[in-house]
Order: structure tokens, then sequence, then C-alpha cells
């Protein structure tokens, strides 16, 4: 049976110049190399330029996905960009990308699932593409993380950086069957219970400032070990595949030992695993486009292989999604 499908057609990723080590950050806080690496498994972050607005991380990514995918701006009809840190309280950053790209009127708009962003913008643009309501797609996580950070804070400050991974998703004719390129499954969750655990504590509509990310980073740690594997599992389950089935696991890159810890629990061999986290740190809604992008450039992950995408944040969010590229 002939089906629609939303294919990943191109795949970028930027990151802004500036590098921030572990050395650094000991000399604002009360920390050292030692305990980020041990804990974390991060080594360094890219920081944003004061003059870098998360929309130009955007732009950047998106041109490389573009090239990549053999399209230009004048093709896109739909942009996504998931983020937590936009340009302005609104318009949204996708209608910024648009203009600074000069793509032609179209849909665009923001995601807010904060780290689970990206996770939930490929769902939510499969609802267009394969639905054959956009040609042309722009999905995109990008974050200026760093612009949140409470500077005192040594047990969040040295975990999150800044950058941008873009994919473009074009329709493309499948036979319903899992040998399809496209996104094959996915399972979003939300528990706002959960909120205290981690957040900023400012919005338009309360304090009226941007506000500082708090985070209750071991509670968080136990629930993202625990729940990611369940969505994983029913992601599989709707894609129809076994996790064992997977080429390359994509998880969001928030704690090497979070993710390890997650693969571990699925039985995924920790060769199947994209780890940039030592040189990313946590991007936020960008780390995972970031990791499929890094995977695509050393050559590893190639077109027809089966990615297993999984993330968890702010809400708390966390899903997964399962995709042939
Ligand atoms: O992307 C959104 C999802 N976020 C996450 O997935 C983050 C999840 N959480 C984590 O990754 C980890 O919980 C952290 C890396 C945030 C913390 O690691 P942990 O092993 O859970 O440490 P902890 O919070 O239990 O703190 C252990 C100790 C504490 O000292 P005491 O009370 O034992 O004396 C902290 O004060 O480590 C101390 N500590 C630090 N020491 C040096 C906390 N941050 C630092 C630091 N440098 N930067």
């Amino acid at each position: 049976m002939s089906v629609l499908r939303s294919v990943v057609t191109g795949v970028g990723g930027y990151l802004p110049p500036d590098v921030v080590t572990n050395e650094d950050l000991s000399r604002v806080v009360d920390t050292t190399d030692d305990w980020i690496r041990e804990r974390t498994g991060i080594r360094q972050r890219h920081r944003a330029s004061d003059d870098q607005a998360v929309s130009d991380l955007a732009v950047e990514a998106a041109r490389q996905a573009l090239e990549a995918a053999g399209r230009t701006a004048a093709d896109i009809d739909l942009i996504i960009v998931a983020t937590t840190t936009a340009d302005l309280t609104f318009p949204a950053t996708a209608a910024i990308v648009q203009r600074k790209l000069g793509c032609p009127i179209g849909i665009a708009f923001d995601v807010q699932a904060v780290c689970s962003g990206f996770v939930y913008a490929m769902s939510v643009a499969d609802g267009f593409v394969a639905r054959g309501h956009a040609k042309c797609a722009l999905v995109i996580g990008a974050e200026t993380m760093t612009r949140l950070m409470d500077w005192t804070d040594r047990g969040t400050c040295v975990l999150f950086g800044d950058g941008a991974g873009a994919v473009v998703m074009e329709p493309l004719e499948g036979q319903g069957t899992t040998a399809d390129r496209g996104l094959l499954g996915f399972a979003l969750r939300c528990d706002g219970t959960k909120q205290d655990l981690l957040y900023v504590d400012g919005g338009p509509s309360t304090t009226g400032t941007v506000g500082k990310l708090r985070m209750q980073g071991n509670h968080v740690f136990k629930h993202a070990v625990v729940n990611i594997s369940e969505a994983v599992i029913a992601a599989a389950k709707a894609a129809g595949v076994e996790v064992s089935d997977v080429d390359w696991f994509i998880p969001h890159q928030a704690n090497e030992r979070i993710l390890k810890g997650v693969a571990n629990r699925l039985g995924i061999d920790e060769h199947k695993v994209i780890q940039t986290v030592g040189d990313h740190a946590n991007t936020s809604a960008a780390s995972i486009p970031l990791a499929l992008a890094h995977g695509v450039a050393d050559g590893r992950i190639k077109t027809g292989d089966l990615l297993l995408m999984e993330a968890m944040g702010g809400g708390l969010t966390w899903g997964a999604c399962v995709v042939r590229l």
C-alpha cells in the first residue's frame, strides 16, 4: 500500500566559534574539570557571541541542511523552530528565520517543549508533510541556553551550551513498510506535575523578566533514566520495529551517564550511540539535530539507516521518534 512519508533529505548543524572549557568555568564558579567530566562527560561547550541571536544560529544550521538537501530558501513552505530561548517573546523565531533566509510566505511557528523540542517538532512536521500540506519543511532545534544561566549556580551553569541543528523534510511515497524512508513512529509525553524539577523562574505573564534556569538535577536524572526507555519502546512499537533493529541511537545530550544508562536499559550497543555531549554540553532542543549532523558529517550515519532519537526536558516533557534516513 502506497503511503506518503515525511523524509529527511538534508541535515545541518552550527556551533558558535567561542568555546568555553571546564577550566574556564572553574574561574567563574566553585567547580573543577574533574567533577564536570566525571559527573557529566562534558569537556567544553560553545557560547553564542553577544551579537548572535538564536535565529542567527538557526539560520546557519538551516543553510547547511538546505545545501545538503539540494534545496534553496525559495523551496521552503514550512518552518518549525524548537527553542526555549526565542529571540523575542514574539514573533516566533521561525518567522524571523523565514525573513533572514528569504523564504516565501508559508507556515512558520515555534514549538516549546524545551529539551524534547526537536522530537516534538519532527512529529508536528510529520503532520504537515505526510498529509501533503507542506512540500519542503525546515525543522530546526536552536538554543542560546547560556543566556538562561545563573552564573552563581554551579549545579546548572556548567551543564549547558549554545548551538543549532536543522533538517529538511520532504514528502516521498513509501510502501507502508518499515523499509520506507521517513518518520516511522513517535511517542511524546508530558508530566506537568513535575514542573519544579526543571524550569525557568521568569516569563512575560508572571515576572515580566526572562528568568534563570532552575533544576533539581538528581531528581531529573532519575526520571530520565527510568522514563525515557518507556517512550523509546512505545515509539519503536508505533514504527513497527524492534529497538534492536536500530542502526543509530541519537539521544538528547544532557549527561553521558544518562545516555549510557538509557542505552544499557534498552540493550543498545554503545557503538551505536552518537555522543556529542563532551564537546557540545546540553544544547537543549538543538542537541539531537546537532548529534545527527555530527554523525552524518563523519560518515557513520548513512541514507537508509534506522535512527532512534529520544529526549527529556522541562515540563517535564520527554519522547522518542524512529526515522529511516
Ligand atoms: O536536559 C534537561 C534534562 N537535564 C538533565 O538531564 C540533567 C540531569 N541531571 C544531571 O545530569 C546530574 O544530576 C547533575 C550533573 C546535574 C548533577 O550530578 P549528580 O551526580 O546528580 O550530583 P548532585 O546534584 O547529587 O550533587 C552532588 C554534589 C553536591 O555536593 P554535596 O552536597 O554532596 O556536598 C553538589 O553541591 O556535587 C556538588 N556539585 C558540584 N561540585 C562541583 C554540584 N554541581 C557541582 C559542580 N562542581 N559544578
